[in-house]
């Protein structure tokens, strides 16, 4: 079986990053809440940044400390690329989420379609393992997933579609739910592919 490296490196590689069905020109409520709960000089990390345009967004807000992780090394060179200016303002973690270590805590943690990925309670768990672990006491955790009305595959993997009961549940013993929003995001092929958004605080 393919590695979840290989996996993403290859799409990386091969495809254009408009044509990636996630992609975002600009990227709406995840900037919209980050600048909501977060001040500048705050530190934000970007679960599974991809070749994300958040971390443009973030710096054009004059952020100066934001991490992003990120398990396909193809991706992160080419976002090192492309951020390379604003460089002191950006660290790189090329790991797997499950694998990560830090010896720092962050205010925001940002997770647009990763957490979704995992199917298994086992990785779940670890991952809130390391939520609870580096995120800030009172920090936020800004996830979007697919909804229940939104596809049940993604770039060919199988995803966990959430609610807001749903992921809830997961997170009940140290997160309060602080606001929800859905989102239809328009598909490079045509059609679109519905999001849940999600903002937790770490009350515990
Ligand atoms: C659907 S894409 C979303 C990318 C980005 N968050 C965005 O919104 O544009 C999922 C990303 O998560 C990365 N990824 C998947 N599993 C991961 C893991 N276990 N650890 C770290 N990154 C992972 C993939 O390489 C890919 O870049």
């Amino acid at each position: 079986m393919i590695s979840s490296i290989d996996h993403w490196d290859k799409i990386y590689k091969t495809k254009k990053h408009a044509e990636l069905s996630w992609h975002q020109d600009t990227s709406t409520i995840s900037l919209e809440w980050i600048l909501d709960y977060s001040s500048s000089n705050e530190p934000v990390i970007d679960i599974g940044s991809g070749v994300s345009i958040l971390a443009n967004n973030l710096l054009e807000n004059g952020y100066l400390d934001i991490s992003l992780l990120e398990i396909s090394r193809t991706a992160i060179e080419t976002t090192k690329k492309r951020l390379q200016k604003r460089a002191e303002n950006v660290s790189y973690y090329n790991t797997n989420i499950l694998d990560f270590q830090s010896n720092k805590k962050y205010k925001v943690w940002h997770d647009r379609a990763v957490f979704h990925f995992l199917t298994d309670n086992k990785q779940r768990q670890l991952y809130i393992h390391k939520l609870n672990q580096y995120l800030d006491l009172n920090g936020y955790f800004i996830l979007a997933t697919f909804s229940p009305t939104g596809p049940n595959k993604c770039s060919g993997l199988k995803i966990k579609q959430y609610d807001k009961d749903r992921i809830s549940k997961l997170l009940i013993s140290n997160f309060k739910l602080l606001r929800t929003s859905s989102e239809s995001h328009p598909h490079p092929n045509g059609g679109t592919q519905n999001f849940n958004y999600f903002c937790f605080q770490k009350v515990r």
